[in-house]
């Protein structure tokens, strides 16, 4: 390896030092003897002896290490931080992009489209390549000195790697609290009884404003950069020329970025967002849209409270706030009691809610929301509607004298006692005839991922057994025809596509069946795993607890339940049932091979000889991966026909690309095509 130049090696040995001042100073956890961290300082002093260009006001040979000061001091802003106006409706995007143009008298702009991060807003100053001070935004004129809180983010550089850096960058950007950390810590918490925090931005926020910065070091913040402050000695023709400067400096920004032509473009990006929202690692609230020539936005000019060069698109909230009309409690198919919030209707990220689940006892006691109460509800993505918790300013009295909800005592639906087992978190009505049960079990061997049976849903089902037409999901199979057209709204086409809908899924693989039985932990994943690996229901009957934990992606408890489930007698009848009325009991699924191990691929557009979920299980088949937005680490984009932007964006990246005719072949060898496959380089 090349020796590194002086000025590289000066860089590395600040970095060293600044990290190790650090870790004595504010941590109070040295990782170096003092010896140890004298000779690094030695070092670095001879170096800029030698080389008098390299010695800085900055450099830590000029300063004596004293402690940061966390005292949050209010610091003036050198170039006021100001807000963005924003766009709610595409025609308002639309609105803004034409006043631009007028503003630029017809010119037609380039626009750099980013994601609005949901974070918390920081400005970073760097004198010489050193980071000076980090700032909080505060009213935008004055904020809050958190340099010693913003030290410890990982993201956040104390030397800048450019070989020449400027006299004064400063950058902006939002410091955020990955989701999946914040998943799992609101896990732990919940684990130990604990709220759960509301969202990664409060958490960010607090971590964020910590008194102790041992305590902020203990977070996984993380930050992304997308604006340029106060700057001296720097010249950028462009934002995305500014954004590629930070990345080169080290500073991180975000891969999402991407500079357009047009506002039909900039209302793409804004359209691929909104459908992949929680693709990446932040939580993110729209859209900025930036006029990307500096020439142009300083034409533009700014407001006293926003640029005109920039626009945010703001998606609908995810979060709203409610009343809470009642608590109820349902009793699903295996007896379970869950509580759940009725609502006043409200409409969040797009969809109408109007009931929550609220788990179990203990997380309606831990959230500890009442009949009365406005409640805050977030519906994030594909997850469930939930209740986050109740606005306490917003209790009525009547509400707070009232008292906590309690489980009730008894089922709403047959009287028996509601019991809970000890060390469960779950309650259970004690009768296993439960009505409701039965018309749970019925719907949800209809339901898509299991025999999905059309025309089959909960109105039907309930109809079906208050008429005493079926006492059981095996009765579904023997349904008389005439006595389905005596019912009222049945007539013969309704009852003969029910009944055609009945037999077709008779005919659903193993897969389907296994989820219908509606066996503890098994979901449309773990049937697959079993289908594909026992091939039938006999053999997977015939299989010890041992054989099938042994199972790749099976574990133990899985085992367990499954074993559990076939040796229970009535559950043992009711399989019996089902093969006698004569459903499927094999699968086409086949053995998983490793053949694209480590292989993440993009789909876009539409293949002839797949549809999408085919194209994507016959990746994960092969070991795979499948992801739905492009990067640096995606191995391949698959383009088909009417591709979206993911396919331009394989081209920015360098990401390579394949036709469907490409992708059959990399199904079939592990290669793109015109790539050397182990096989054929051993044959050549
Ligand atoms: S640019 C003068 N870009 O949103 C333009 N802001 O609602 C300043 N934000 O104060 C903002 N992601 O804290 C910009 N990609 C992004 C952003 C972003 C999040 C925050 C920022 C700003 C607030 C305005």
């Amino acid at each position: 390896m090349a020796e590194p130049s002086p000025r590289q090696r000066a860089a590395e040995l600040a970095a060293e030092i600044e990290r190790h001042r650090y870790r004595y100073y504010v941590l109070g956890d040295p990782e170096l003897s003092d010896a140890a961290f004298d000779a690094l300082l030695a070092e670095l002093e001879a170096l800029e002896a030698a080389h008098p260009e390299l010695a800085h006001p900055g450099s830590p040979t000029q300063r004596v290490g004293a402690p940061p000061d966390p005292s949050f001091t209010p610091v003036a802003h050198r170039v006021a931080m100001l807000s963005l106006d924003n766009a709610f409706e595409p025609a308002e995007l639309v609105a803004w992009a034409e006043r631009v143009e007028r503003g630029l008298e017809g010119a037609t702009p380039r626009y750099t489209c980013e994601l609005k991060v949901d974070g918390v807003a920081i400005g970073l100053s760097y004198v010489g390549g050193w980071l000076e001070r980090a700032v909080t935004r505060g009213d935008g004129v004055t904020g809050e000195d958190i340099t010693a809180n913003a030290r410890t983010i990982a993201a956040v550089p104390e030397v800048l790697a450019l070989a020449d850096p400027p006299a004064l960058l400063e950058v902006r950007g939002e410091v955020y609290y990955p989701v999946a950390a914040f998943e799992a810590m609101n896990a732990e918490r919940e684990q130990a009884g604990l709220a759960r925090f509301a969202n990664p931005r409060n958490a960010a926020s607090g971590a964020l404003r910590q008194k102790d910065p041992r305590v902020t070091a203990e977070r996984p913040l993380s930050m992304v950069c997308h604006g340029m402050g106060a700057v001296e000695g720097l010249e950028v023709a462009s934002h995305a020329a500014f954004l590629d400067l930070l990345a080169e400096a080290g500073l991180p920004v975000a891969e999402e970025t991407s500079t357009v032509e047009g506002v039909a473009e900039v209302q793409d990006f804004v359209e691929h967002w909104r459908a992949h929202r929680h693709d990446p690692p932040y939580e993110i609230d729209g859209v900025v849209v930036k006029v990307d020539d500096h020439a142009h936005q300083r034409r533009l000019g700014s407001t006293s409270r926003a640029p005109r060069w920039a626009i945010a698109f703001k998606y609908p909230p995810e979060e709203r706030e409610t009343l809470l009309l009642d608590i109820e409690v349902n009793v699903g198919r295996t007896g379970k009691v869950t509580p759940f919030a009725r609502l006043e209707p409200v409409l969040v990220a797009g969809s109408t809610i109007s009931t929550a689940t609220l788990h179990n006892e203990d997380q309606a006691a831990l959230k500890d929301v009442r009949p009365g109460d406005t409640v805050v509800v977030r519906k994030a993505g594909d997850v469930i509607p939930e209740v986050v918790g109740y606005v306490e300013a917003k209790r009525p009295p009547e509400v707070e004298t009232a008292g906590p909800w309690r489980m009730p005592t008894a089922c709403p639906f047959c009287g028996s006692e509601v019991v809970r087992l000890e060390g469960e978190a779950a309650s259970y009505c004690a009768n296993i005839d439960c009505p409701n049960r039965l018309l749970e079990s019925l719907a949800h061997v209809a339901s898509r991922g299991a025999l999905d049976i059309e025309g089959l849903g909960y109105e039907t089902a309930k109809l079906l057994l208050d008429e005493g037409l079926v006492s059981d999901v095996v009765g579904l199979f023997h349904l008389d025809r005439d006595a389905l057209l005596a019912l009222e709204g049945f007539g013969e086409r309704r009852v003969d596509n029910l009944l055609a809908a009945i037999e077709e899924a008779k005919a659903q693989p193993l897969e389907r069946l296994l989820v219908a039985l509606g066996i503890r932990h098994v979901g449309g994943t773990v049937a697959r795993l079993l289908a594909r690996h026992f091939g039938t229901l006999e053999a997977l009957r015939a299989a010890d607890a041992e054989e099938i934990a042994a199972v790749d992606g099976v574990g133990p408890i899985i085992a367990q339940a499954v074993r559990a489930f076939f040796d229970t007698p009535r559950n043992a009848e009711l399989v019996d049932g089902l093969v006698a009325a004569g459903v499927r009991t094999d699968t086409d699924a086949v053995e998983r091979s490793d053949l694209l191990e480590g292989w993440t691929v993009v789909l876009t557009g539409g293949l002839e000889g797949f549809t999408r979920d085919e194209a994507k299980q016959a990746v994960l088949d092969r070991g795979g991966k499948v992801t739905s937005s492009v990067s640096r680490r995606t191995s391949v984009v698959v383009v088909g026909a009417d591709p979206g932007s993911k396919a331009d964006r394989a081209g920015e990246l360098g990401v390579p690309t394949v036709d469907e005719e490409g992708f059959a072949a990399l199904l079939a060898s592990g290669a793109l095509p015109g790539e050397a496959t182990d096989a054929s380089e051993a044959a050549s």
